[in-house]
């Protein structure tokens, strides 16, 4: 059984007194939801959102983290940083990471490794661009980020990981792939899952939608039997919207 999972991305917005209300807010909106709730503040957000979020349904995901435990990195998050913060979550392989900040899969096989090693639970990203879509390799695209952000990971408890599919034309464009495309991606993804983790965990992986997620279009997304969950940016930032999602 596979227990949906509704995650807001943050992203670089809401100043620590502004995540703190918006956190606040939201608590008593989604003590009820049935799917699990996770947010995700910035780094700098993230201690007070805990304090916050203890003894309620809100789990607290990081947005990114470095693959190294400690050392000369300026600037850089390590998993044991999250880990010793009671972190449960860490978004990796994002889109606006590979795009802006020039990840590869190569490296976000490594975050994935060194989050599980430390007990965090991955929210592993992948998606195509719009022109990979129009020139129809959105499946090799995919099956190539899956395969290789996965890779060489048999020692650790693969439980943890979520899969979130987010095509990189639908994110903060209003434009929402549908949700036939989406279920279509999604099924392709748990097939590649298949191959790399095995049978018993394909079936088992949450994989998460994301791009343009809103209260008005969640339902019809989650009745899609590959789609497990949503993870989502802008509608995230504003507690009642959010909530609407979050119990769908
Ligand atoms: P939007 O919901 O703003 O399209 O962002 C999606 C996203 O990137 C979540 O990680």
């Amino acid at each position: 059984m596979r227990v949906p999972l509704i995650a807001g991305n943050w992203k670089m917005n809401k100043t620590p007194k502004e995540a703190l209300e918006l956190v606040n807010a939201l608590k008593p909106l989604v003590q009820n939801a049935a799917a699990e709730v996770v947010v995700c503040p910035t780094f700098v957000a993230l201690s007070d959102v805990l304090k916050a979020a203890e003894g309620s349904n809100i789990k607290v995901g990081a947005q990114n983290m470095y693959h190294q435990d400690s050392g000369a990195y300026t600037g850089e998050i390590s998993p044991v940083f999250l880990k010793a913060m009671n972190v449960e979550f860490v978004i990796l392989g994002h889109s606006e990471r590979r795009q802006y900040f020039l990840e590869s899969n190569e490296e976000i096989n490594k975050k994935v490794a060194s989050a599980l090693k430390h007990g965090l639970k991955p929210i592993l990203c992948v998606g195509e661009t719009l022109e990979e879509r129009e020139k129809g390799i959105t499946f090799d695209v995919i099956g190539e980020q899956v395969k290789k952000c996965l890779a060489d990971l048999q020692q650790y408890n693969l439980e943890d990981v979520v899969v979130a599919y987010e095509p990189v034309w639908a994110i903060g464009t209003g434009r929402t792939a549908t949700k036939e495309d989406a279920n279509e991606v999604i099924g392709f993804i748990r097939q590649q899952l298949k191959e790399v983790l095995g049978e018993k965990l394909s079936v088992n992986t949450r994989i998460l939608y994301g791009g343009s997620v809103k209260s008005s279009n969640i339902r019809e997304l989650m009745e899609m039997p590959e789609i497990d969950g949503a993870l989502v940016g802008g509608a995230s930032l504003d507690a009642a919207e959010f909530a609407k999602i979050a119990i769908y």
